[in-house]
């Protein structure tokens, strides 16, 4: 199975985006000395419950009724364990939900991570009315955007208007480029 990361993250933040979050935070954390890649996705969403929260870190819960072949937690707990990692999510009702997966990076079953920058792009513009920060560390170099600072500066115009979506566009590739990514 070669599912990247940036598609993996689509899937969690879309469960973000049902529980009615207006602000999700993104960030990969990659570490060269401790050889980690950390994954953290929050969410000011409606959050679960706790039995719920504790079941679903085992397989296949969900709360829908019709299922397709699961990119959401399923996978991303499968992918934690298979690269020596740590699965976490912790929520709490009326007030969000915190998900932390972590990986051993040179883990050979540690997935690529994929069209990130793409992944981050479109959540930003196709999701106007909800604000996201993303950041990517990688050692001692980071880079971070954030669509409420964005907002800001644009004032009346768009954060999806066309001109802006190309500025993010480039942003956003550079930002990552600078890193390597
Ligand atoms: N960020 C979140 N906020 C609230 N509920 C969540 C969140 N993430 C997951 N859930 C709950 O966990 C269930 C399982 O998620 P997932 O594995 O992505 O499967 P699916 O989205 O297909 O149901 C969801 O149906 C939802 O009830
Ligand atoms: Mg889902």
């Amino acid at each position: 199975m070669m599912i990247e990361l940036a598609l993996n993250i689509l899937d969690l933040v879309e469960n973000s985006i049902k529980a009615k979050a207006s602000f999700i935070e993104i960030s990969l954390d990659e570490s060269t000395i401790d050889d980690i890649l950390a994954l953290k996705i929050m969410d000011n969403g409606q959050g679960m419950d706790n039995d719920f929260a504790r079941s679903i870190k085992s397989p296949f819960v969900t709360t829908r009724t019709t299922r397709r072949v699961g990119l959401g937690i399923p996978f991303i707990r499968q992918i934690t364990e298979m690269c020596e990692g740590e699965f976490n999510i912790a929520s709490e009702k009326g007030k969000g939900t915190k998900l932390e997966a972590v990986m051993k990076n040179s883990h050979i079953d540690r997935p690529p991570i994929g069209d990130i920058a793409g992944a981050i792009h479109s959540l930003i513009v196709l999701n106007p009315d909800i604000d996201f920060k993303f950041t990517y560390k990688k050692d001692n170099n980071n880079y971070s955007i954030d669509s409420r600072e964005w907002k800001e500066v644009l004032g009346e115009v768009p954060i999806n208007s066309l001109e802006v979506q190309k500025l993010l566009k480039k942003d956003i590739n550079e930002g990552l480029k600078n890193l390597g990514r």
